[in-house]
């Protein structure tokens, strides 16, 4: 029986689509939604809030600017674009919960697997406007603090995914990775110069063609072997696999996904052809269950070779060209061959070329089967990815019940926090990346997405020593942690720069980390907590807390301040309350020294990790090793805060059984 729940006020208008984003039993409320205007317009429902000058609004995950949304407009519909700037509406992801906190308190969730519009203080300035379109849950949730709120949200949407004890290792990647030997290059030089690295991670090149479920035999010509062999050295290999299927006769994936009927179709009820590595290309159904069954299964001959780790990409569905539209484009400029063209007739060319990616029309052309019908890829877009992962999760659990898969994705939305965790998709070599980095990681928390990661070094462009450092000195308090670029841009594996001593400190600190890192991420999952916290939520009486976005909570103990800037030492650092600010070479080298509540500017050196430890607070540290199955956490080293004894709960187990559980906490009298 459904429980009455009197801080969360749910409604649904029009006929909304199953999402499963929300796991809890929650009855629909009589009237209307407390706080919000309600109006119609073309698209649908209109909710509106007049925004005070001291009210702020947080989350909406993975979203461009800052930790306080306010000031921009944002829409939620899943995009690979990877020209990530401020002034873009939309990411990979959609994530529909905002919290506002003011006078009022409350959270919204809209629950839409489709297109949602929030422009907050945008249009008009003291007002925040959600558009939601005609069909769709809105969920009111109410509470005495935001972090209240958070929590209430976060147990209706259930527990997130938590991933095997390996994934908080150091995991390095490139897209053009080629073969057997480039990889094993890659493990020697981690090995010769002492770095610990956990996964090595593999790119599309390790397919046949770009095709899914496919090993290519001349660059891996045994794999399973290829992948013992890693693993002896205390590396796992973690192969991408991508949304769309390679149209291939003869390519048992595609056509057994043709005979199933488990490819999204055209109006004619044949497989939609879309452009993406492997040229054309059908879309799983994932919002099928019958096909998600049957793609969830052909994971077997990767899990069957050893396989314990993948990543799940071009899952917005990222599309190059949809068959129709390229033919169509292609028509419409060899019409106007041999012509003298006026300058709008030559932009309509570059124009229609540039509109063939990730295409509106093509979108709307192409529709699943679902438990309710036929429905329009438009109406639940932002549902793709989520289901592709959940795909892949189902089978996780039926390949070995027992055991923990780690799977990331780059497309999400809410619910597939159960599933996966994410990377944040095709970031670039840029500093204001890395800041970008930092504000979103507690606002992909408040939406349930704790397993989370930026490319660390960029994707694109070309990476330069001093951002490297910085960034890794962030990552090295993020869950995945994961240095990844593209072809063709500047090699970033940390041992091709000069100061490799900095980077192995940065490294070995990360593992020093990872008892703290692991026991607060799962203390998270578990308590449906942040693990980053931003100081306004901590501090709600300190205005000068609620502006600071460039510093963080980790976990309960400690806050970072990493540096983002270039030709800088350090940097100023906001303190909320007295702090013991730590500074780490090596878990056998290191100062602490108590600063006062308020300013300091704090030297940060390239191979240093400084941070911050509250009061009252302990956190539990390891000697570093060459892998996170090679710590030695019974023989824990403490840094703590306090004038006498304190305790720290450590969360523990061993790190692949799916059996977590409160009861793996010990409380430790430090
Ligand atoms: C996409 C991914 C990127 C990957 C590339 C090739 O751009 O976001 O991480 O390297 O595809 O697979």
């Amino acid at each position: 029986m459904a429980q009455k729940r009197e801080n969360i006020h749910k409604y649904l208008f029009g006929h909304p689509f199953r999402t499963d984003s929300v796991v809890a039993d929650i009855p629909v409320s009589a009237g209307e939604a407390p706080y919000l205007l309600r109006s119609q317009d073309e698209t649908g429902e209109v909710f509106r809030y007049a925004l005070s000058e001291e009210d702020r609004a947080y989350g909406l995950g993975e979203q461009v600017r800052g930790i306080d949304k306010r000031g921009w407009v944002y829409a939620s519909w899943n995009m690979d674009d990877p020209e990530i700037h401020e002034n873009r509406q939309s990411l990979y992801a959609s994530h529909n919960f905002l919290v506002v906190d003011g006078k009022e308190k409350f959270g919204v969730f809209v629950d839409s697997p489709g297109k949602v519009v929030y422009d907050i203080d945008y249009t008009t300035r003291g007002e925040m406007a959600i558009f939601c379109g005609r069909d769709f849950g809105l969920y009111i949730i109410e509470g005495e603090s935001v972090l209240d709120v958070i929590r209430t949200f976060r147990k209706m949407i259930g527990r997130s995914y938590i991933p095997p004890k390996f994934a908080f290792g150091f995991a390095q990647s490139r897209w053009g990775y080629m073969n057997e030997t480039d990889v094993r290059e890659v493990a020697d030089e981690y090995g010769k110069c002492g770095f610990p690295v956990d996964m090595i991670v593999l790119d599309i090149d390790y397919m046949e063609n770009y095709k899914d479920f496919t090993i290519n035999g001349e660059r891996f010509p045994d794999f399973p072997a290829f992948v013992r062999e890693m693993k002896a050295r205390g590396i796992r290999l973690i192969p991408i696999i991508d949304a769309a299927v390679k149209a291939e006769d003869g390519y048992s994936v595609y056509e057994e996904g043709c005979k199933g009927g488990y490819f999204c179709k055209d109006k004619d009820g044949k497989p939609f052809i879309v452009g993406v590595w492997p040229g054309d290309s059908a879309l799983p159904d994932f919002l099928s269950p019958e096909a998600r069954a049957w793609f969830g299964e052909k994971y077997r001959v990767l899990l069957d070779c050893g396989i314990e780790g993948f990543w799940n990409d071009m899952n917005e569905p990222s599309l190059f060209y949809s068959k129709d539209s390229l033919a169509r484009t292609i028509r419409g400029i060899a019409e106007k061959e041999g012509k003298n063209l006026s300058l709008t007739e030559f932009w309509s060319i570059t124009g229609s070329v540039a509109r063939l990616a990730n295409n509106a029309d093509d979108y709307a052309s192409f529709y699943h089967e679902t438990e309710g019908g036929k429905v329009s890829h438009k109406e639940v877009h932002n549902l793709y990815g989520y289901n592709m992962v959940r795909a892949a999760s189902e089978y996780f659990g039926k390949y070995d019940k027992d055991k923990r898969t780690l799977i990331y994705s780059r497309s999400s939305h809410i619910g597939m926090h159960r599933y996966g965790g994410i990377w944040t998709g095709d970031n670039a070599s840029r500093w204001d990346h890395l800041l970008l980095n930092l504000k979103m990681l507690p606002s992909l928390n408040m939406c349930g997405f704790l397993y989370v990661g930026a490319d660390i070094g960029g994707f694109g462009q070309d990476t330069t020593e001093d951002l490297l450092l910085r960034w890794t000195a962030l990552g090295a308090f993020v869950p995945l942690m994961r240095n990844h670029c593209t072809f063709g841009s500047r090699r970033q594996e940390y041992y091709r720069f000069g100061n490799r001593q900095a980077f192995k400190n940065l490294l070995d600190m990360r593992y020093s980390l990872v008892p703290y890192l692991y026991s607060e991420f799962v203390k998270s999952a578990l308590r449906d907590e942040l693990m980053y916290t931003p100081l306004g939520f901590l501090y709600p009486d300190d205005e000068r807390a609620k502006e600071t976005e460039d510093q963080m909570f980790v976990g309960g103990s400690i806050m970072i301040a990493p540096v983002y800037r270039q030709n800088t030492r350090g940097r100023n650092v906001y303190l909320p309350e007295d702090m013991k600010m730590v500074r780490m070479r090596s878990v056998s080298d290191y100062t602490e020294e108590i600063l006062p509540k308020g300013d300091h500017y704090v030297e940060m050196g390239f191979g240093e990790v400084v941070f911050f430890v509250a009061k009252g607070k302990a956190i539990p540290l390891a000697k570093p090793a060459k892998n996170v199955a090679a710590l030695d956490e019974e023989h824990l080293l403490w840094i703590k805060y306090a004038d006498g004894k304190t305790t720290y709960e450590l969360y523990d187990d061993d790190g692949f059984t799916t059996d977590v559980r409160e009861e793996n906490i010990r409380t430790f009298t430090v």
